[in-house]
């Protein structure tokens, strides 16, 4: 009984320490994420487009230069780590749901 107490405390904590909950929506239903017309908005906070990252260490919003926003997890991205890119700009975070905003919190002049 010990032995599977410690085992299931075991498994909880590699869990935890293995999965992240990232909101997951897309205001453009062409892109592969669950669309929700609300992903845009600058405080996102809709419990019904969170999602469980097994694996994943991090959350991802990209910007779109239309005013289109993706947001999802992320797999082995610094805290902040920016890419300005030609139509869109993506902007990483290292906490649970950190990926509310738009990406002017991060360093998105120095990628
Ligand atoms: C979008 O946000 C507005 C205002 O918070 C809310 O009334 C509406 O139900 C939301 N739409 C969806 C699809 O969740
Ligand atoms: C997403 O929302 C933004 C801001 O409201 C808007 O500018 C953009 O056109 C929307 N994208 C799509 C594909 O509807």
């Amino acid at each position: 009984m010990k032995l599977l107490l410690a085992a299931v405390a075991l498994a909880a904590l590699i869990h935890q320490g293995t999965s992240i909950n990232c909101y997951y929506c897309t205001n453009n239903s062409a892109q592969p994420n669950p669309v929700d017309p609300n992903c845009s908005t600058p405080d996102y906070a809709d419990p019904n487009f969170i999602h469980e990252w097994a694996d994943a260490d991090g959350c991802r919003t990209a910007v779109y230069t239309d005013g289109t926003v993706e947001r999802g997890g992320a797999w082995g991205h610094p805290n902040g780590e920016c890419h300005p890119g030609w139509d869109h700009t993506t902007c990483y975070c290292t906490g649970e749901l950190c990926n509310n905003q738009f990406c002017d919190w991060a360093d998105c002049e120095n990628p």
